[in-house]
């Protein structure tokens, strides 16, 4: 199974072991808050969200759990999983999606490993040009984090509904980046 390492994480693909830090991520209402599912009340819930992100369901998609690497202050291995990085399909839009336990935010992880993740999924995705994600209007965190990851918004999407904000309907802004070849072309075309 391809694993990434970056300075301070360690993705792996996600696998059923990771479900009981699947479910303490999915069933806080701070990291689902902009979220279309919404929080997940059950461990059985959780299992079949996590589902359809297992390569073994759903060869397509390609999905990292995130574990903090040791460190000389922490030396032993930490097990627990600390965020979802992934996308789910390549067609008919690739979408990257990504989700952090609260414990860990603020820190700079999700843009260690967005960045680490874009990169390879180019190297393991060849024939793909370009990725999107969509994030609402006023989730100014995962703006930055995607705008740091050198995505760019190309536009907006109307008619979203987030289980916890109520329901009325929302905005997202709706962002893209091209792979490096992609983007060599535009420029040297
Ligand atoms: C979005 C999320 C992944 C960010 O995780 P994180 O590990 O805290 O992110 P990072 O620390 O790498 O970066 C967050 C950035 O947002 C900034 N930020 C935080 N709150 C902010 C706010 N209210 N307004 C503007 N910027 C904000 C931080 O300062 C940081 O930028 P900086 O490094 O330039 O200072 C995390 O909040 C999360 O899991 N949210 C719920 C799930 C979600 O929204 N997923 C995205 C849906 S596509």
């Amino acid at each position: 199974m391809d694993q990434i390492e970056t300075p301070r994480l360690l993705l792996t693909q996600l696998t059923e072991d990771n479900l009981d830090d699947f479910h303490a991520i999915w069933s806080s209402p701070e990291a689902t808050r902009w979220s279309s599912r919404g929080c997940l009340k059950t461990i059985e819930e959780s299992k079949e969200q996590m589902k359809g992100l297992l390569v073994s369901n759903n060869p397509h998609g390609l999905n990292y759990a995130v574990f903090l690497r040791p460190t000389s202050t922490a030396p032993s291995p930490t097990t627990r999983m600390i965020g979802i990085v992934g996308v789910f399909r390549l067609t008919p839009i690739v979408e990257l999606g990504y989700t952090f336990h609260p414990s860990f935010w603020g820190k700079g992880y999700a843009t260690e490993s967005v960045g680490a993740f874009v990169s390879r999924f180019w190297e393991l995705r060849p024939t793909i040009r370009i990725m999107t994600a969509k994030t609402d209007t006023e989730n100014w965190e995962s703006r930055r984090v995607l705008g740091k990851c050198g995505f760019k918004e190309v536009g907006q999407e109307e008619g979203i509904v987030l289980p916890a904000l109520g329901v009325g309907r929302r905005e997202a802004v709706v962002f893209e980046v091209c792979a490096p070849r992609a983007e060599a072309t535009l420029q040297n075309p």
